[in-house]
């Protein structure tokens, strides 16, 4: 029994975070006997995993009955540019397509084939049409069935409770977190034999991005505080295409979909410039003519993929260069076109959302005319490094799953993996945690002495006066990183934001706030920014460290991808469990891919 002064919650398993992998952690726990809580500081229901529109990657077969999980390893491994942790990459295409038959079982409506079947639609980098999808609205689908499971089975769900450090025992195991009510600003203790995070990406930390204002890293930062490693945080997701105009709504997400549903991409010109941008590696596999690649939607044996459905990492430096060359369009993006591709009718019954998205936001008809679009920060590739099978971090008690954790997806994410890897992962997460609570070896103590530093580090700008504006300093930090470590980066600009970052980490601990504690969305900031600063610090340092191109890192100074970095990871560390600590960067050696999963890497394996 814990001891504390704050009201305080005991569980078996705490799940920071109520996305996909947190929802679908807490079912897998739930159905193993245990105690299970969800702590999110937004509400139940709303979550970046809505912004995987188009659809979810599993290789059922059901539109091409050719795809099997090999080739589905295959596309996700090359997508990644063979920076992945291949065991999670293999986990993940065998157990996607369960995933998706237990979300039908439990009240998902994915779209059909004419007989029956769940529909698959195809995405960029995968071979087949692969994505189950409901219309341009799967995710929110997905948090929709997990949620209404997660409820049915009576789990505790704390909403609106931002959590704000680990808790450790005397022996270093995780025994719980620290946290406070959005509403009323009163502080919470959760003791709890094993943490799941699941608190999602990054995003928040750029100028431009789909994220809403949940993505600021705090899982990232939690785990990394907490005594556990991060690798990969140089790798970060551009997406092609979010939106650029109106300002209010730019980066907001234009689902890949609509590539995949036949969208093309043009300049200024009305070219279809991405048949210049074909890399060597995917030049067998990508369409040479706008016929071919026609042919391609008709016939997937018939005609090669059209360059549009290139992994999202060639599509957005192809649109980035365009832009720079002069190119682009009015509002510094260039045009996604399905208006002269497919029929009205088609276009508003597949990609619903986005037809009342544009028409509502920017006052353009998708049927009628092109959408403006340009690259926005998606995803980080990076996070938490955890054992595939399990989930565990190297932090006794501490499981991560989700955009958190880091490996699965490599220097690069495949569109529609990021679903499918949500509930794989979540589902592992919660098996290992259950497995790790019936080992016996779980925390016995609280140390009360971590949350009350936590808390007074929350108060310091309530009694710092004269002070910065948080809202200041997260305007320039989103601006410095998307200038300095942005789609494209150069080695002096990435030692600028490693200097700046030092900078930061003062005029955070500086932060004045005005107000009190309930209800004040400048307080919450505050406290998010030592998580944005603390990832900030990870991605430059990455950055800094690999010295070539691959995937969602790219070196203007080291423009071609490095033998030698491909089989190393980046991983970080901190001790001293202060959010202002050290980092110590090392080379952590990628595991290495058994023969049987080797050969499956050729073409027609
Ligand atoms: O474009 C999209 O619908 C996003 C999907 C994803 O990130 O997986």
């Amino acid at each position: 029994m814990t001891t504390s002064p704050y009201e305080h919650h005991e569980y078996d398993v705490l799940i920071i975070g109520a996305g996909g992998a947190g929802l679908r952690a807490a079912i897998e726990a739930k159905q193993r006997g245990l105690s299970v809580a969800l702590v999110t500081k937004s509400l139940l229901g709303k979550a970046h995993t809505v912004m995987a529109e188009g659809g979810m990657a599993a290789a059922m077969g059901n539109v091409w009955s050719e795809d099997n999980w090999k080739v589905h390893f295959r596309d996700t491994m090359r997508g990644g540019k063979m920076l992945n942790n291949y065991r999670m990459a293999e986990l993940h295409a065998k157990e996607a397509p369960d995933r998706v038959y237990e979300l039908e079982q439990w009240g998902a409506l994915f779209d059909r084939t004419k007989d029956g079947k769940i529909l698959q639609r195809d995405f960029g980098g995968h071979r087949y049409a692969r994505l189950a999808h409901v219309g341009d609205r799967t995710g929110l689908e997905l948090i929709r069935t997990l949620q209404q499971k997660v409820v049915s089975m009576g789990t505790d769900v704390y909403m609106e409770c931002k959590v704000l450090r680990l808790v450790h025992d005397a022996d270093g195991r995780v025994a719980g977190c620290v946290a406070y009510w959005r509403p009323t600003g009163e502080f919470v203790t959760f003791a709890a034999k094993a943490i799941i995070l699941a608190t999602g990406g990054v995003g928040k930390t750029w100028k431009f991005t789909s994220n809403s204002w949940e993505s600021t890293g705090d899982g990232h930062a939690l785990a990394l505080w907490a005594g556990a490693q991060l690798i990969d945080m140089e790798c970060i997701q551009f997406h092609p295409t979010g939106m650029v105009w109106p300002l209010s709504v730019r980066g907001l997400l234009v689902t890949e979909g609509v590539r995949g549903d036949g969208g093309v991409l043009r300049n200024s010109e009305g070219e279809r410039f991405m048949f210049r941008y074909v890399p060597d590696m995917f030049r067998a596999e990508t369409a040479e003519s706008e016929e071919e690649g026609d042919r391609w939607y008709e016939d997937h044996n018939a005609g090669r993929r059209p360059p549009e459905l290139l992994p999202r990492d060639e599509v957005a430096r192809a649109i980035n260069t365009e832009v720079k060359a002069g190119r682009g369009s009015p509002h510094g993006g260039v045009y996604l076109d399905i208006a002269t591709r497919r029929s009205a009718e088609y276009i508003q019954r597949r990609l619903p959302s986005m037809y009342h998205q544009f028409m509502e936001l920017a006052g353009v008809d998708i049927t009628r005319e092109a959408m403006e679009i340009g690259p926005t920060c998606h995803y980080i590739m990076g996070g938490v490094k955890v054992d595939a099978d399990t989930a565990a971090t190297s932090v006794p008690g501490l499981f991560a799953a989700g955009e958190v954790a880091g490996g699965m997806h490599g220097a690069n994410r495949l569109g529609g993996n990021s679903l499918s890897d949500l509930v794989v992962f979540g589902r592992r997460a919660g098996m290992g945690a259950a497995e790790y609570i019936e080992g016996g070896q779980v925390a016995t103590d609280f140390n009360l002495a971590e949350a009350e530093a936590a808390i007074a580090e929350a108060l310091a700008p309530f009694e710092n006066t004269g002070g910065e504006s948080p809202y200041d300093v997260h305007r320039d930090l989103q601006e410095m990183m998307q200038t300095n470590v942005g789609i494209i980066r150069t080695g002096s600009e990435i030692a600028d934001a490693i200097t700046q970052l030092e900078t930061f980490t003062q005029r955070v601990k500086n932060l004045s706030v005005p107000g009190g504690r309930a209800y004040n969305p400048g307080w919450n900031l505050a406290t998010d920014l030592p998580s944005m600063i603390t990832v900030a610090k990870c991605t430059a340092r990455g950055a800094i460290e690999r010295k070539e191109s691959r995937g969602g890192h790219t070196r203007d100074d080291y423009p071609k991808a490095d033998p030698e970095y491909g089989t190393i990871n980046f991983a970080h560390s901190m001790s001293g469990g202060r959010w202002d600590g050290e980092i110590t960067t090392e080379r952590s050696p990628l595991l290495v891919m058994p023969p049987e999963l080797a050969t499956l890497m050729e073409e027609g394996n």
